[in-house]
């Protein structure tokens, strides 16, 4: 069998080359070993896939490199996608500023790549494995379970590391390494933390409670709702943060991120003695919330007998509450990987290997990672877009 292009894994990213190099004539195979293509545009947003962000820019990603995905993030922007799903009727809602959802089903999204790929004349083969890739003279050769595959191209479109059960593997990596391509180290990052034993336990007994926090950690800052899980806690403020987190770092939480405690706890000292500091805090934060506070911290007393070492205590629980996670949830629900492939040997027009134009990487497997919010799948239809004109 020969082609012109073979595109490793039916994901956002490779159906979107595929579907573009198909309308520019290209005679395209998309090959990939599950029994479903698009697994995880399926499974995104909650079933709505949060498609794109109309604010993306390229300070959206985390990258070693971080001017690779400028000008494929310029040329295919979120209007040109949106332009798309509008041309097949698919309604979406903007349920954040910016963040477009698919108002029905993620489905629909799905859909509308895999109608574009079919009129393209792209050819998709699903539970097919690829065992070697190799350089055969200008183009190159795959050793497939449908046989061996001639190609003028090969575009790899594996993804990361994360949520196995839905077809991720290393593969993308690998093929970089045989190439002689560098790997960055890569991380579950959007992924929900882990807590340890007492404060395991009390996230628990406030499981599914949601607060607007700001949290920070390596000079990562979010305001967004943190979420209380039977595991710790998660939420987006807590996804943003672990693209931030190593291991053993400890998290900052304000909890009342528009109160400067001390000084309002003083003045309601002053005004109203009598008043319990579980009040005040039951005026401010979730009831289950501020209950919890006090029955960790103490202090139910009345105003009048907080000294100004309480009130102090009390700032560090609410506005500044240091806390080490045990570690995240891992791949097993990560939404992403931090890290991949060292985009520095890589062309940002082409996405070719330098000197090896037959060979190109594009979407999640490169060392390119968005935040939450859109920027991801951004990133999968613009590095798609860029990579399947030139391919
Ligand atoms: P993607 O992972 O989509 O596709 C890779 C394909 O390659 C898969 O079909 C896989 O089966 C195939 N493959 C892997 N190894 C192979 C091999 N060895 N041989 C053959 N085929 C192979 N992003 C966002 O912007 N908005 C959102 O709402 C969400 N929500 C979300 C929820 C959850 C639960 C997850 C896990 C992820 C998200 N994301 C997201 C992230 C987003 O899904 C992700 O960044 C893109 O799907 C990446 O697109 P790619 O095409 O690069 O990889």
């Amino acid at each position: 069998m020969t082609y012109d292009v073979v595109v490793i894994g039916a994901g956002a990213a490779g159906l979107m080359c595929a579907l573009t190099a198909g309308y520019a004539g290209r005679r395209v195979l998309v090959v990939d070993h599950a029994n479903k293509a698009g697994k995880k545009i399926l499974m995104s947003g909650g079933g709505r896939c949060n498609f794109t962000n109309m604010a993306t820019t390229p300070a959206n990603f985390f990258s070693r490199n971080p001017h690779f995905c400028i000008s494929a993030l310029k040329r295919y922007r979120p209007e040109h996608f949106v332009e798309l799903v509008e041309r097949h009727g698919v309604e979406h809602v903007e349920k954040a500023p910016g963040q477009l959802f698919c108002a029905g089903s993620a489905k629909e999204l799905l859909d509308v790549l895999l109608t574009e790929c079919e009129w393209a004349g792209v050819e998709l083969r699903l539970k097919t494995s690829v065992s070697a890739v190799e350089r055969q003279g200008e183009g190159m050769r795959l050793s497939t379970s449908l046989g061996r595959i001639e190609a003028g191209a090969v575009v790899v479109a594996t993804g990361g590391l994360s949520i196995p059960t839905m077809g991720a593997t290393g593969f993308g990596y690998d093929i970089a390494r045989q190439f002689g391509l560098e790997v960055t180290e890569t991380r579950a990052a959007l992924v929900p933390f882990t807590l340890t034993s007492h404060w395991k336990a009390r996230a628990a007994s406030l499981a599914g409670l949601s607060h607007e926090v700001v949290v920070r950690c390596n000079g990562g800052e979010y305001r967004e709702p943190m979420l209380f899980t039977h595991r710790g806690l998660s939420g987006p403020a807590m996804l943003q943060i672990s693209s931030y987190w190593q291991a053993g770092d400890a998290l900052t939480i304000d909890l009342l991120p528009d109160i400067d405690t001390f000084d309002a706890l003083a003045a309601a000292r002053r005004e109203t003695p009598k008043r319990r500091l579980s009040t005040w805090l039951a005026e401010r934060l979730p009831r289950r919330l501020a209950q919890a506070m006090v029955e960790w911290h103490g202090g139910d007393a009345p105003l009048a007998e907080c000294s100004n070492a309480t009130l102090t205590a009390w700032a560090g629980h609410l506005n500044d509450w240091h806390l080490k996670p045990a570690g995240t949830e891992g791949w097993r629900t990560a939404e992403v990987t931090l890290g991949g492939i060292d985009t520095r040997d890589l062309s940002s027009k082409t996405f070719e290997v330098q000197g090896l134009p037959q060979l190109r990487f594009i979407g999640e497997v490169l060392d390119v990672t968005g935040e939450l919010g859109g920027y991801n799948f951004q990133w999968a239809w613009a590095s798609g877009v860029a990579c399947g004109q030139a391919v």
